[in-house]
Parts: C-alpha cells; structure tokens; sequence
C-alpha cells in the first residue's frame, strides 16, 4: 500500500489517499477478530520513548501493538542514556538494530526529525511541542466516523494555537476540511505551519482562516474542537494563561451557536472548568471518549502498514 517503512512526523508527509488507506485500514482492524489481528505484526517490536507524561498515546500504542500480535517496550527518556547525554543519532542507530519502529513523545520537533534521519526503522511522532499527527489523524477519523464524511464541514478550533492545534489545521488542509482557529492575541498557532496548511488547502479547496473571536469561530460549526490552556511544559504559565483564554472556554453558549447537530472535541486530558465545562463534555454533543478509543485503531493501523 506504499507506507511501508515510512515515518509519520509532521502529518504533511501523508497525503489524502494515504490519509484514507489509513482510515480504510482502521476500519478492517476494528472489525476483524481479536485473533487475525494477532497474525498482523507477529514478533515485531515497537520502542516507545517517552520524555513527557501520557494516558492515551502510551496505552493505546503499547496495547495496539500488543492486539497486533507485536511487543512493545515503554523507554522512559530519564532513564536512558538520552539523559546522560547520548546522541539522538547513535540512540537511532542503536534502537534500529534491535526493534522494528520507534514512536516517540518529546519536546523539541527536531528530535524527532533527527531520530528519524538516523534510524532505519519508521519513527512516529507521538507528540511534540510542534505537532502531534497521530492525534489530528485519530481526530479526523472520528469526524468522519460521527458526521459521515469531512469535506464542505466547518471545523471550529477554540483556545491556544499549539500542537494540537497545528496537527488539526494540517490534516484538515489535507483532507478538504475548512477549519477556523479562535486564539487569543499573541497565542496564535505558528506562523510557518499555517503557510504550510494554507499551501495544502489550496489544492484541496478548504479554508483556513484565523480570528481572535471565538463566538465567530464557533457560529454554524459542524465540529468544536478545544484543548489545554497550558500544554506540557508550560506549567509556570497556567495562572496568566487562564485569566487571558477566559472567554475561549467551550460552554453551553458556544455549543448552541454552533450547527444543530455539532460534535464536541477534546484530545483530552481536559482541565474540566477552564478550556471546556463539565455540561458540555460531558453533554450529549460530546465524542471525546469514542475520540480517544479512536487512537488505538488508527495507531494500529498506521503501525501495521508502516511495519508490515
Ligand atoms: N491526547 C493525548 O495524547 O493524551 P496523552 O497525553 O494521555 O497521551
Ligand atoms: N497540547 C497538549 C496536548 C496533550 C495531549 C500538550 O501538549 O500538553
């Protein structure tokens, strides 16, 4: 299918077709048998390296590669040699001798592109301070699930303009998606990715535009989407940021300015009360947690075709 020995790090390094062999591929993992499905990636390994926390990107991976009949190892970035200074290049070298692909969760993006320049196996970004495809594919695939499609909707994205979001942006592009992105002065997302979105939209024929007014981004919107206020590693700014996003939080008024039918958003954890209240996470709009179910199909799929 073309993705074998490939790396997911940016989200732009798949187009639409590859988006929807994806999807396509999910789709045959959820509904096959516990026992074909171990007969996928049997004896293959996969090194998880961590270097911030994590629920979902940990569980879903290490039990999807589990279900695909594969191992796969949790490498705490404290407690290898990473932390003493080892290169990420002979950390590459190193982990392609022994398993079979690496996913790994770090802060600088250039990790992982240096990771992958120097490994011989695929690597999947599972989280940088810059992107975190896994999750806007897993995203759009939920879309997809509960709206029956993803071109000519209105994605509304409300709050700081950060991995997440980045992530949503280009895979909306890719897949024809309009998205609007309400953040507040001086936490827009990054400069350089909405070019690269932009450039991606226009071939696809989708919008994506950027405001400061999150009542106008939420107006009509098929899909509202949120995320933290402070992300991993910016702790020391969750006070100040919580005064400055107060009126980006995802509330009732919000949801009934969106469309009738409009599907809630979280990659979740949700700090409950600031980005998104309890009534509407847990309202009868919200997807949040057939979301996050969604990560462990869509990793098992990539993992499968890029692996296999
Ligand atoms: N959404 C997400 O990546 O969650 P974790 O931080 O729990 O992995
Ligand atoms: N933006 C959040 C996403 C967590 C999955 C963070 O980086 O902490």
């Amino acid at each position: 299918m073309g993705l074998q020995g490939r790396d997911l790090i940016s989200g732009y390094d798949l187009d639409r077709k590859e988006v929807e062999v994806v999807f396509a591929m999910a789709d045959e993992l959820r509904s096959e048998s516990r026992k074909d499905s171990l007969n996928r990636l049997p004896g293959c390994s996969l090194a998880m390296i961590f270097q911030k926390p994590s629920t979902r990107t940990r569980v879903s991976f290490e039990t999807g590669i589990s279900q695909l009949g594969g191992h796969g190892l949790f490498l705490s970035a404290d407690d290898m040699q990473l932390r003493r200074g080892e290169t990420i290049a002979d950390t590459a070298r190193t982990l392609s001798r022994y398993v079979d692909a690496i996913m790994i969760r770090t802060y600088d993006h250039q990790d992982v592109i240096d990771l992958a320049r120097y490994a011989d196996i695929p690597v999947i970004n599972g989280l940088t301070d810059l992107l975190h495809p896994c999750q806007a594919l897993a995203d759009f695939y939920t879309i997809r699930q509960k709206l029956n499609g993803l071109q000519g909707l209105k994605l509304a994205y409300v709050g700081d303009g950060n991995n997440v979001a980045h992530s949503l942006m280009i895979t909306a592009a890719i897949m024809g998606t309009d998205i609007v992105l309400a953040t507040p002065n001086g936490f827009e997302p990054d400069k350089e990715i909405v070019g690269i979105a932009r450039e991606i939209a226009a071939v696809s024929g989708s919008k994506v535009e950027l405001t400061d007014d999150p009542m106008a981004a939420v107006e009509g919107a098929n899909a509202i989407y949120t995320d933290v206020w402070a992300s991993m590693g910016q702790e020391e700014e969750a006070l100040l940021r919580r005064a400055i996003f107060r009126n980006y939080q995802i509330n009732d008024e919000k949801l009934e300015a969106a469309a009738p039918e409009a599907i809630v958003l979280h990659c979740l954890p949700a700090h409950r009360g600031e980005e998104i209240t309890d009534s509407v996470i847990d309202g009868a709009h919200s997807v949040v947690f057939d979301q996050a179910e969604n990560r462990l199909h869509i990793q098992k799929a990539i993992m499968y075709l890029v692996m296999s």
